[in-house]
């Protein structure tokens, strides 16, 4: 997709297509009141005949104009209320763009009011490039559709400069975020450890990042006991993988992202059923955004020093599989006794957090598809958060406001950590049904020491089984997003 600017009349501008946006119970004003001058009348009648409102993501396409004016076609989009009117808005409306036009204009021209404020064209290229995502690598009658090829922003106020800064950041993101959805996406026989490994290292050799990948017989010398319990029922092989962004100017802070990378997730010996069992494919989706966030941080090039660690295993029911009853003696020494070889997500994220303590780094952050239970308190579109430090836990849900991501923070009660109280090990894995994502938090709290650390459950909004307004089928790319923000802005 290539992206340009004119300062050219909204009306001459030529193109396959022109949006023009409207505010919700507002009139005709600017760009849309041009066009519909021009066109005498065609909008203004169309919106009445269809009761259009301006509500956001609702359209009105006028298919031919006759030669009235330079574009074809003309796309009405709703904007929502004005005083509301942010970024978000914008990537919204990129996005529901390229999601209505896939496959049908090669070139699109949005009017000025698309691109008032800072961050406002990054955010209408990056809508663009994330709606224009599919997935159809496994069709056998893939590729014939055509994708927006040209965009233009029209508008008299916007600096050469500015504009190929917010292109090159919305590429960045789009382009991680894109990766992370492929991988996901993947089915479960390609997307292995070992070719989550293999992903980590070839981003690393591409952007210059150091990349450390431990076998299973690393991982058994360093006594990742967890992530070797759990993987003891596949026949594919665990990876750990470290991957390390070191700022070329000096840096104050370090921070550590950590990703759980189930591969699939079965339940191991405690067996989903098979309605459950479907879609756990993108159990390793907390460990791809990982990938993404440090692919994207070592293009965007910010003065803190990133850690990106993923422990990345299937959970499978093979001979040797981990069983209830079980203890588990962890990396930083203490002792699990498990409950269910379904809370597997913890029992892996449980090395990766004391090895991330061990680099001694000012901050930790998890990613991780964890609980059912936070889908059930949250739904699908939003993801829970937790920590042991509350300003990092601000810091996080300002960042993922302004990247518009949705994420809400859970109440680590005292009352619920007799949940994981063990009477043969230090703590079990699992509680009572009650306050499961919370519960699986406090667990993973044992092994985060006296390091501030946040924890985000993305469970519910890393994966959809349906498309839903700006979000795309399968997997969704959820934390990039986020972490590049947060990182960016620390
Ligand atoms: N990967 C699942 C959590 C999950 C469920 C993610 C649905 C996305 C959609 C996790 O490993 C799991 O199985 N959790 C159990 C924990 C329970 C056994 C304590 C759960 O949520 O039921
Ligand atoms: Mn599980
Ligand atoms: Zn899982």
């Amino acid at each position: 997709m290539d992206f340009k600017y004119s300062a050219e009349d909204v009306c001459k501008i030529e193109a396959d297509l022109l949006v023009v946006g409207i505010f919700k119970g507002e009139k005709f004003t600017g760009s849309a009141k041009s066009v519909d001058d021009a066109l005498g009348g065609v909008l203004k009648g169309l919106t009445d005949d269809e009761k259009f409102g301006g509500d956001p993501g609702k359209s009105v396409v006028v298919s031919s104009t006759f030669g009235k004016i330079g574009a074809k076609r003309v796309l009405l989009l709703g904007l929502g209320e004005k005083s509301r009117f942010s970024t978000d808005t914008v990537r919204k409306a990129g996005d529901v763009t390229a999601r209505k036009l896939r496959a049908a204009s090669s070139d699109v021209a949005f009017g000025p009011e698309f691109i008032g404020g800072k961050g406002y064209i990054a955010a209408l290229a990056q809508g663009l490039m994330l709606g224009a995502y599919g997935f159809d690598k496994y069709k056998s009658n893939n590729g014939n559709g055509s994708e927006i090829e040209n965009v233009v922003m029209v508008s008299d106020g916007i600096k050469s400069r500015r504009f190929e800064e917010e292109i090159s950041e919305a590429r960045t993101i789009s382009e991680s975020t894109r990766l992370v959805r492929d991988m996901v996406n993947e089915p479960p026989v390609y997307m292995t450890p070992s070719k989550i490994a293999d992903i980590a290292s070839a981003v690393a050799d591409e952007t210059g990042m150091k990349c450390e990948i431990f076998d299973l017989e690393e991982i058994k010398r360093r006594g990742m006991e967890g992530l070797l319990a759990v993987s003891k029922g596949s026949s594919e092989p665990p990876r750990f993988i470290h991957l390390t962004y070191e700022p070329e100017k000096k840096h104050k802070t370090t921070l550590a992202v950590v990703g759980k990378g189930i591969t699939f997730d079965s339940g191991g010996l405690c067996l989903k059923p098979a309605d459950s069992m479907r879609t756990m494919k993108m159990d390793m989706a907390g460990g791809a955004a990982v990938v993404g966030i440090m692919k994207a941080v070592a293009r965007l090039k910010p003065s803190v020093k990133v850690h990106g660690l993923i422990s990345t295993c299937e959970n499978m029911t093979g001979p040797s599989a981990y069983k209830p009853d079980d203890v588990i003696w962890a990396y930083n020494g203490k002792t699990i006794e498990v409950i269910n070889t379904d809370a597997e997500g913890r029992i892996v994220l449980s090395d990766a957090l004391s090895y991330a303590v061990n680099l001694k780094v000012d901050e930790i952050i998890d990613l991780a598809t964890l609980t059912g239970a936070c889908m059930v308190a949250l739904g699908t579109h939003t993801a829970g958060l937790m920590g042991n430090n509350q300003k990092l836990i601000d810091r996080s849900k300002r960042a993922a406001d302004r990247a518009g991501e949705k994420v809400w923070q859970l109440p680590m009660d005292d009352e619920l950590r007799s949940e994981i109280k063990s009477d043969v090990a230090d703590m079990k894995n699992a509680g009572s049904r009650w306050g499961g994502a919370i519960t699986a938090a406090m667990f993973l709290e044992n092994f985060v020491g006296e390091t501030s650390w946040a924890h985000l459950d993305i469970a519910g909004p890393a994966f959809n089984e349906k498309e839903s307004d700006w979000s795309p089928r399968g997997g969704t790319g959820f934390g990039v997003r986020t972490l590049v923000s947060y990182i960016m802005d620390r």
